[in-house]
């Protein structure tokens, strides 16, 4: 069927926009997971610093972390977001001019965190390092974005809305909430302000920030993700799509409680830390519920996995969305975080989800995107997906295993007492005895950023061999037909 252009509307999807933060979202991510291996490198040898204060640890630290979750898994869900939504509500974009506004917008906020945290330049709060100036463009930005997504939705040709706009619109909410409540503060200049809150309260703001950011950011926005490009993938309808619905309602509404697990064993009221504690052990039922309907999507084509890296791609996220999502809630019992908390299981718990869930499905969702958007049927290459793929997960399960050991390592020999009461172990016998674990770790992100360098070879030869199409709204991309 073909649309025609009697209205205001175009005849074909806005793609242009797309194709853009999808390109972006590839570079990001090499430069933000070069910045891991810098970093990985300097908790090894802490000389790498080279004595130059911009490229101090603790510099590069939020430097590291605004690059891998906004700036690359940002414009991947820009992106992606973008698609999907036009796709399933079978029009083009609200407003293409507010769109390139979020893209000119956001990668205008990177271009400030990459000066602004090099210079030391921080409000102090994690995953919220950026001042208040940059803190405004991002809500302009992220306005713009809610108009544009939701007014897609609003102007939709189906009645139904898909579920992974469900997601979308949760996270596009949620994160629009989370940002101005965190951030409200006073300017006393230029780059420096101080919260609005004080205290305990404003680490409890901070968290019900930081947790619910990995709750919508990268858990609930990834799973819209799922939710399309599995079944289209896998050429299979959603397993259970009523279980998506239960997914999502009991997924969203878990989620806000569980933040005070960040601060067991702090001022926080005791009894608000046992809810939180309780809401991270019932939030294993939604996530492992949306896992297992991802995953059972594949039902009758599971031979495709043997030889479709994409799909393995997909598939092996959920594992470790499952694996991340079962340690999570172990890890916010009281007694196992005694443990876990301030040694390198929760960084070995981050990266599993981060590498793990995070980085492959984001990486499966762009191959199968990219082709499209430049009017390919598949990427460049192919045997170099399968590559990456393979250094990517060698790559995560190092870094991962490496990271559970050191942790618990560190958790027991801090613990340990003599029989008169003393220390059996110095703090830096610790540090020396982590010392061949973080050599591992940063052979891990050696090779996971090496499968990167390996997509952004793959993305710039399919864009070299490529052609941009319009795609007409609602018709097949000509060269898939
Ligand atoms: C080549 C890949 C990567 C390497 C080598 C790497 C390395 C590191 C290192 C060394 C740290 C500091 C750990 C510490 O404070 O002790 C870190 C922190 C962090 N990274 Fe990565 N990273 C990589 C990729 C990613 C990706 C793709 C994401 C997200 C999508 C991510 C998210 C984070 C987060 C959230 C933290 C803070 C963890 C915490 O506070 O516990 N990283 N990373
Ligand atoms: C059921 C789901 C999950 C639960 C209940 C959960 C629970 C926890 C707990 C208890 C901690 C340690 C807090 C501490 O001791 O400081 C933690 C840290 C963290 N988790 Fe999870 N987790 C879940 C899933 C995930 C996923 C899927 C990701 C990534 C995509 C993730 C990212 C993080 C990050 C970034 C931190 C470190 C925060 C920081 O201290 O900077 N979590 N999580």
């Amino acid at each position: 069927m073909s649309v025609t252009t009697k209205t205001s509307q175009p005849a074909v999807y806005n793609d242009s926009v797309v194709r853009g933060f999808a390109v972006m979202s590839v570079i990001y991510g090499v430069v933000g997971m070069l910045v891991g291996v810098i970093i990985a490198a300097q908790l090894t040898w802490p000389e790498l610093n080279m004595g130059i204060e911009w490229l101090t640890y603790g510099r590069l630290r939020p430097l590291h972390t605004n690059a891998v979750i906004f700036a690359f898994g940002g414009s991947v869900l820009f992106a992606t977001s973008y698609y999907v939504v036009q796709r399933t509500c079978h029009t083009a974009l609200f407003s293409n001019k507010l769109a390139w506004l979020t893209f000119w917008g956001w990668n205008a906020v990177i271009v400030s965190a990459v000066v602004s945290l090099p210079l030391g330049l921080t409000q102090g709060k994690e995953y919220a390092e950026l001042i208040w100036p940059i803190d405004l463009l991002i809500t302009v930005v992220w306005v713009s974005y809610a108009i544009v997504f939701f007014g897609t939705v609003g102007i939709r040709k189906v009645k139904h809305i898909y579920v992974a706009n469900w997601f979308f619109g949760a996270y596009i909410i949620t994160i629009a909430l989370l940002h101005i409540f965190n951030n409200l503060a006073i300017p006393t200049g230029a780059t420096h302000s101080y919260s609005a809150y004080a205290g305990v309260q404003d680490a409890m703001v901070q968290w019900w920030y930081g947790h619910n950011a990995v709750g919508f950011f990268l858990t609930a926005a990834f799973l819209g993700m799922m939710y399309y490009f599995i079944p289209k993938q896998a050429e299979r309808p959603v397993y259970s799509y009523r279980l998506s619905i239960v997914h999502f309602w009991a997924l969203i509404f878990t989620y806000m409680w569980a933040g005070p697990h960040h601060l067991h064993y702090t001022a926080l009221p005791d009894w608000t830390q046992s809810v939180g504690m309780v809401f991270s052990l019932i939030l294993l039922a939604p996530s492992w519920g949306g896992m297992i309907n991802g995953i059972m999507t594949l039902s009758g084509a599971w031979h495709k996995l043997r030889d479709d890296p994409i799909l393995r791609f997909l598939i092996v996220s959920l594992s470790f969305y499952g694996m991340s999502t079962f340690e999570g809630p172990m890890m916010s019992i009281k007694t196992v975080n005694a443990l876990s908390h301030y040694t390198d299981w929760t960084v070995g718990h981050v990266h599993s989800g981060a590498l793990g869930w995070v980085g492959l499905v984001s990486m499966g969702s762009l191959y199968y995107l990219i082709p499209r958007l430049f009017g390919q049927k598949k990427m460049y290459s192919v045997p170099a997906i399968e590559l990456h793929f393979w250094v990517a997960t060698i790559g995560i399960v190092l870094y991962i295993a490496a990271m559970w050991i050191a942790g618990v390592m560190q958790g027991l020999m801090w613990r340990s007492v003599n029989p008169d009461g003393s220390l059996t172990y110095t703090f830096v016998e610790s540090v020396k005895a982590t010392f061949p674990f973080y050599v591992i770790r940063l052979l891990g992100g050696v090779l996971y950023l090496s499968g990167m360098l390996v997509m952004l070879w793959n993305v710039i030869m399919t864009m070299r061999q490529g052609r941009v199409v319009d795609v007409p709204v609602l018709a097949v991309n000509p060269a898939h037909a």
